[in-house]
């Protein structure tokens, strides 16, 4: 079983719209390979007290990832049950700020994404979180998101995160039309415009390898 946590000190820059959106194209990859027997094989926490993620599920009106209730002391506990019961993929969405929370979902994780959107103040608070995830010596990934597709501001984040050595995601670019509460998700609202290829990217950062 994988864990993947998002997480970034600041809010707004992504954290629960991936966490669906990841976990969903994971059940899809799930279900190409495993058919029938692929259901039930992702589950997500959301560890976030303002709960968006599961607001996101409860607007949801078609099949996805399985949604387990956030309880942050038995965290561990709940990830060897489903660890047992087969399941393959847990995303675990989290708040924003220093806290317990964050601490948490990276310790339990096999990989942290961390999104930064474009801008001054992102990146700031970017680098707190990377060096949050550095102390704790999970491995991460920055995903550049949000941004313009082909935006000058965009160039510019993707470039200062390679400048500065910082293993990333291919960026996942801002789409129009995306509201969380559709219960849908980055791949689903217009499965035909730029931003689709979250897919393939984030398959190859976080695949089945
Ligand atoms: N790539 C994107 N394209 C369009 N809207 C986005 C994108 N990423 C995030 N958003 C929107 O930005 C807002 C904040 O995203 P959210 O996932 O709630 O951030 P966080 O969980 O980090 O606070 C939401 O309305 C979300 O739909
Ligand atoms: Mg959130």
């Amino acid at each position: 079983m994988k864990i993947i946590s998002l997480a970034a000190h600041k809010g707004g820059v992504g954290k629960t719209l991936l966490t669906a959106s990841l976990a969903v194209l994971a059940q899809q990859d799930c279900e190409t390979e495993e058919g029938e027997a692929g259901k039930g094989k992702v589950a997500m926490f959301d560890l976030d007290p303002q709960g968006s993620l599961t607001a996101w599920y409860n607007a949801r009106q078609r099949d996805g990832p399985i949604l387990v209730a956030p309880m942050l002391r038995t965290l561990s506990l709940r990830l060897y049950a489903l660890n047992r019961k087969g399941v393959r993929y847990v995303f675990i969405d989290t708040p924003p700020g220093h806290s317990e929370y964050i601490a948490k979902a990276m310790n339990a994780a096999d990989l942290v994404i961390v999104p930064v959107r474009p801008g001054e103040l992102d990146y700031a608070a970017v680098q707190r979180t990377m060096q949050t995830v550095l102390f704790w010596e999970e491995p991460y990934l920055a995903l550049p998101n949000a941004g313009l597709f082909r935006s000058r501001a965009m160039g510019e984040l993707v470039r200062r995160l390679d400048a500065d050595g910082q293993d990333r995601l291919p960026p996942v670019h801002h789409r129009v039309d995306l509201p969380l509460r559709s219960g849908l998700t980055l791949t689903e609202t217009q499965p035909d415009s730029a931003g689709v290829s979250i897919g393939a990217q984030t398959g190859t950062g976080i695949g089945v390898q």
